[in-house]
């Protein structure tokens, strides 16, 4: 707290309420006790200037383009050696693993990269043409069913069991979703590959033959995940804490997060991308069509993986994917159209005083498709995959929440307009008049 204070006057009340300052300087007034104390409440329906929490895992600077995990800024991790499983380690725990806490936990995770037969069983249930973020989510909200000693997570060891669990089986889960998608027999996981290995070879390989994974395509799925795995208070971290803090267990508050994430204009904007530029391709669309519907308030198509709540300038996600297309591409000698396209897309849009007004930059969506689409990844599997990167923010938030000593639930308050006070009508004597409002 600090001892600067924010004045409110309202009417002939004078009221003083106290400022916090972040370590990067932000400032927020704590307007915690303004219902209590004066029955008055603030109105702030996006969330896009309320803090709904203090938190030490991620920080944005949005005007300079800066995102750092645990104060490591992003641009670190760009390089082979980081790997999704130590970001994971670090987000959750607060500090990079040493050698033995990574080896530890890398065990843990392959002793839960199997999942429950019981819950196979469900998956195998779900029609082959069910879209893969209903059946994560399905499949994440039943996996209590099977393992209910997650449901009150008392000590640390089971708090790491469980995230090791989750982590671990999200893979399993999106690769069995895929493969009855495909009609094809689902694939075991294989203890003596790492993480990413792993996961490409559930999605990847066949009974008779594995798939070989090179060390680009490892790479760049490593840093894919790294890239998604939190991003502080997002509509789907958001939500993980909402339904976390009334306590609610860590896989139902993680489930409801998939759900938030699904929606075109948070996670699910990476397919939204994709259909874009496929559009623009086969001819239905041209760059310069996009760059005016997008401009034009009358039509409702947006300029999908462009734009961000909090990024005014370019989101460096979005930065270091670009450049990883053309590493990757090079190296697996891959061409994609669609990389031509977006970049065509990305330099009308820069160039035009629409985007450049309103701070509209290319965001993380814009480019992990087409690297998704280079590895042989469905288009309907990216938001599954942004889901599996994300896991470990939504862990590291729901425990940070839980761990707070003053945790209480959040309950968010209304501008009511309705009716002041109306009486009940039987209904033999009630007559529609106009329409249903
Ligand atoms: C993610 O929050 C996170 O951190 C999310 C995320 C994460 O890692 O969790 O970064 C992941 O969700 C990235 C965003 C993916 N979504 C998209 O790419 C969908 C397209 N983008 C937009 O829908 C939009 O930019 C949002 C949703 C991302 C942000 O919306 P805001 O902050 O509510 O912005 P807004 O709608 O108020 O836009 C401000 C202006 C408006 O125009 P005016 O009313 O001022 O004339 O910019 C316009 C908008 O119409 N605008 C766009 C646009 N984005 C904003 N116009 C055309 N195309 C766009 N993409």
């Amino acid at each position: 707290m600090s001892e600067e204070k924010a004045i409110l006057t309202i009417g002939d009340k004078r009221i003083e309420l106290p400022v916090f300052v972040g370590t990067n300087g932000d400032k927020a007034v704590d307007v915690s006790k303004l219902y209590d104390d004066h029955h008055l409440i603030t109105y702030d329906p996006a969330l896009a200037n309320t803090a709904i929490c203090h938190s030490k895992i991620t920080f944005i600077d949005g005007d300079a383009g800066i995102l750092r995990y645990r104060g490591i800024p992003i641009e670190q991790f760009d390089t082979p050696s980081p790997n999704f499983v130590e970001v994971a380690w670090l987000l959750i725990f607060g500090t990079l693993p040493t050698h033995e806490e990574l080896i530890d936990f890398r065990v843990r995770l392959t002793n839960n990269a199997l999942l429950h037969e019981g819950l196979r069983q469900r998956i195998e249930l779900l029609p082959p043409s069910a879209p893969p973020m209903a059946s994560l989510s399905a499949a994440l909200s039943e996996m209590v069913c099977y393992y209910k000693n997650y449901l009150t997570l008392d000590d640390d060891e089971q708090f790491i069991e469980a995230a090791a669990r989750m982590i671990s089986t999200i893979r399993t889960i999106a690769a069995y979703s895929y493969r009855r998608s495909q009609g094809l027999p689902i694939i075991y996981p294989d203890p003596k590959l790492r993480y990413v290995a792993n996961f490409l070879h559930m999605m990847f390989s066949y009974p008779y033959l594995q798939y070989e994974i090179t060390p680009e395509v490892e790479d760049a799925m490593n840093l894919i995940l790294i890239l998604h795995a939190d991003h502080e208070q997002n509509c789907s971290t958001a939500t993980v804490r909402v339904v976390g803090s009334a306590k609610a267990n860590m896989f139902s508050s993680c489930a409801s997060g998939v759900s938030a994430l699904w929606g075109p204009l948070h996670g699910g904007a990476n397919v939204k991308v994709m259909e874009m530029l496929e559009a623009i391709y086969k001819g239905g669309l041209t760059p310069e069509h996009c760059i005016e519907a997008a401009k034009d308030k009358t039509n409702p198509f947006r300029l999908f993986g462009f734009g961000h709540r909090v990024y005014k300038n370019y989101d460096p996600r979005a930065k270091i994917l670009k450049a990883s297309c053309d590493r990757v591409f090079s190296k697996l000698k891959h061409n994609d159209p669609l990389l031509d396209v977006a970049r065509r897309l990305e330099e009308l849009a820069l160039a035009d005083s629409y985007f450049a007004d309103r701070k509209l930059y290319p965001n993380v969506d814009f480019y992990s498709g087409i690297l998704l689409r280079a590895m042989g990844i469905p288009t309907n599997m990216f938001t599954v995959i942004f889901a599996i990167g994300r896991l470990p923010g939504w862990i590291a938030h729901w425990k940070e929440q839980h761990d707070v000593p003053t945790n209480r639930i959040m309950r968010p308050r209304q501008i009511y307009e309705g009716n002041e006070i109306v009486n009940y009508i039987p209904v033999k004597d009630r007559v529609r008049v106009g329409s249903i409002q």
